[in-house]
């Protein structure tokens, strides 16, 4: 192992260990101008938890993470170790973390919320509409020169209009993945979270007085008890909460087989929500079920057969893949890492836009723990 550095800003400044070159200028400009000194691993690959701890050393105030990299108690101590007081991962999601141990130890965990909500909202769409018409298997077959002339059943898909959407976790992307589908394709939604989504159900409202003005017939918004009643009836599920471990394999054999042989299993959460293994296994036996991934249960690995299921739709972990959604998180991560070691207080804002901007207020972006 050695780990090579970019380094960046002063040389007697405290130093900020970044895993991975970044997308952007401004989270530099904005870490050089509060006097830090950064170093950028070169090495363009997942760190495992010893290659960390090096580039950790013995010095290091802060660090800015990528949740392919396991930030587990040892990477924190040494972390600690070596004074560092914030850990930011280059992401919404964070449980490649063990905040448990970041607060004893009295770190900071930091995330970048906000800014990759419609991004991967808007990925999630495509996932979807791929999926239920075979897009990707269909520019395959034109590839390969096998398109001989319009035929009247060439890739038969199904209609999303006025079909079911069912939502596990509609949080900021869930929310706004059903914006995007289930507006303008008439979809009746279905949704399971912890608590009521009052302002969703608001936005439905207004969305059917429209609808009754045109003289269509309004779509419904149903909280469903359990995640079984749900499935049952949506023609789309899609994965977009959150993860915590107690999710792990929501959804087994039995679940995927709850739902329709024709429906679409999408998920942009984390891999370990599906029984990747089970999902496969449906997938072999259901030809006219579809699935749209984008996170899988041990990335980069996918479960064995996995490839080899045409009527499965793979993205390599790329939701908040779009150029503006990685610069806002790269500035969010910088002021993460400057707010709480300049001790700013924490954004209490219900949006992150002003946090992006030149004259940005000295606040704290997303801070998800309260060290100890
Ligand atoms: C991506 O998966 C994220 O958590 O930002
Ligand atoms: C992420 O932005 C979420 O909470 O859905």
């Amino acid at each position: 192992m050695n780990i090579t550095f970019e380094s960046r800003g002063s040389d007697s400044g405290n130093r900020i260990l970044v895993t991975r070159p970044l997308v952007g200028e401004r989270w530099l400009d904005l870490l050089t101008s509060a006097g830090f000194h950064i170093d950028i691993c070169t090495i363009e690959r997942t760190l495992s938890p010893a290659e960390l701890i090096e580039a950790i050393g013995t010095s290091c105030v802060g660090a800015i993470g990528q949740l392919s990299e396991s930030w587990n108690a040892d990477v924190l101590r040494a972390l600690h170790a070596g004074g560092g007081r914030v850990v930011c991962n280059y992401a919404v999601g964070y449980n490649n973390i063990d905040v448990t141990e970041a607060t004893r130890l009295g770190i900071a965990v930091g995330n970048t919320p906000g800014v990759l909500t419609e991004a991967t909202a808007e990925l999630a769409a495509a996932l979807t509409y791929a999926a239920i018409r075979q897009v990707v298997p269909a520019d395959t077959f034109t590839r390969e020169g096998r398109f001989i002339g319009w035929a009247p059943s060439l890739f038969l898909g199904d209609l999303l209009h006025r079909k079911t959407l069912g939502v596990l976790g509609p949080g900021r992307i869930g929310t706004a993945y059903i914006r995007c589908l289930a507006f303008g394709n008439r979809m009746d939604i279905m949704y399971v979270s912890r608590s009521p989504k009052g302002d969703l159900e608001r936005e439905v409202a207004s969305f059917n007085r429209y609808l009754t003005e045109m003289g269509e017939r309004p779509i419904s918004i149903t909280r469903a008890g359990t995640l079984r009643e749900l499935l049952e009836p949506s023609d789309v599920v899609a994965l977009l909460s959150s993860y915590d471990p107690s999710m792990r394999h929501l959804m087994g054999e039995s679940e995927l087989r709850a739902m329709k042989p024709n429906a679409v299993l999408v998920n942009a959460s984390r891999g370990p929500v599906v029984d990747e293994s089970a999902l496969v296994r449906h997938l072999q036996t259901h030809p006219g079920f579809r699935a749209g991934l984008d996170v899988y249960e041990d990335e980069p690995r996918l479960a064995e057969g996995l490839r080899s299921c045409s009527n499965a739709l793979l993205m390599p972990h790329i939701g908040s893949a779009t150029h503006w959604s990685r610069e806002a998180m790269s500035v969010l991560a910088a002021r993460n890492i400057i707010g709480v070691l300049q001790g700013w207080p924490r954004w209490n804002g219900s949006t992150y836009l002003p946090l992006l901007a030149d004259d940005a207020p000295q606040a704290t972006p997303s801070i998800v723990n309260i060290p100890q």
